[in-house]
């Protein structure tokens, strides 16, 4: 094991890390009912897998209001002090845009849905209420948001994998395991 490896891992704590693999494992859910879900004509309800969509992307909002709420009140893990100042910037204004597009992107989908008139439940057993009006011109603008902010938010995901493989492999530290369950460290 390379030297700042077998430093000792500072961790993220246990419901930061569930967290964070949990609303992953949501969002790649996202991506495949999003590729494979039917499009639903005017005359048309949902269904089945744009069902399944909106009540995981629901689920995402509500992870992710905890996740804030614990990120704003609980420490994270110290920077690194080797590292330069610019790759510090770097990697929070990913983080925080990755944040940003995890709520705006399925908010978005919500205000879509309730647009063309959609009852926005949560698995079928909680109905949300509509956040834009039946019709509402703004349904278009919402529709390109919420498509257009997934594929920002899947690039973004792109370059955070790459990030995260290059600490460990490349700079060889300890951000990798920070995030990672400790009995199953690299
Ligand atoms: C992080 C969460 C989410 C991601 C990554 C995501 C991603 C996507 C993607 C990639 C598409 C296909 C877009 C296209 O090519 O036109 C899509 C469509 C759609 N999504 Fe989401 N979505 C999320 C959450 C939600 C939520 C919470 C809702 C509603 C409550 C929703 C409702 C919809 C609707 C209505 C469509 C269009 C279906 C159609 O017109 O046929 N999405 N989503
Ligand atoms: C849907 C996919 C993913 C999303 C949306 C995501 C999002 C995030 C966010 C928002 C943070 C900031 C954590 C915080 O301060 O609260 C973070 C941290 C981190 N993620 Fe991910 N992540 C994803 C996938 C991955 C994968 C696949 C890996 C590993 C290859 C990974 C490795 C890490 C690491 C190591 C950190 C800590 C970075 C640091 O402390 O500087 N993530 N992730």
């Amino acid at each position: 094991m390379p030297a700042r490896q077998s430093e000792k891992v500072v961790h993220y704590s246990s419901v930061a890390k569930f967290l964070h693999w949990a609303i992953m494992l949501l969002v790649i859910v996202q991506f495949i009912t999003a590729s494979i879900m039917p499009g639903v004509r005017h005359n048309q309800t949902p269904g089945f897998l744009l069902s399944i969509h909106m009540s995981f992307g629901l689920t995402i909002i509500a992870l992710m209001i905890v996740r804030l709420l614990w990120r704003f009140t609980h420490a994270s893990p110290p920077e690194d002090t080797m590292l330069p100042r610019w790759q510090h910037t770097l990697a929070h204004l990913m983080h925080y845009a990755l944040y940003a597009l995890l709520i705006l992107v399925p908010l978005f989908g919500w205000a879509w849905a309730s647009s063309r008139g959609w009852p926005v439940t949560v698995f079928g057993i909680y109905t949300l209420p509509s956040i834009l009006a039946q019709g509402s011109a703004w349904g278009r603008v919402v529709d390109y948001a919420h498509a257009g902010g997934a594929v920002l938010l899947l690039m973004l995901i792109g370059f955070h994998i790459l990030a995260a493989l290059y600490h460990h492999y490349i700079l060889e530290d300890t951000v990798l395991n920070s995030m990672v369950p400790k009995n199953l460290s690299l």
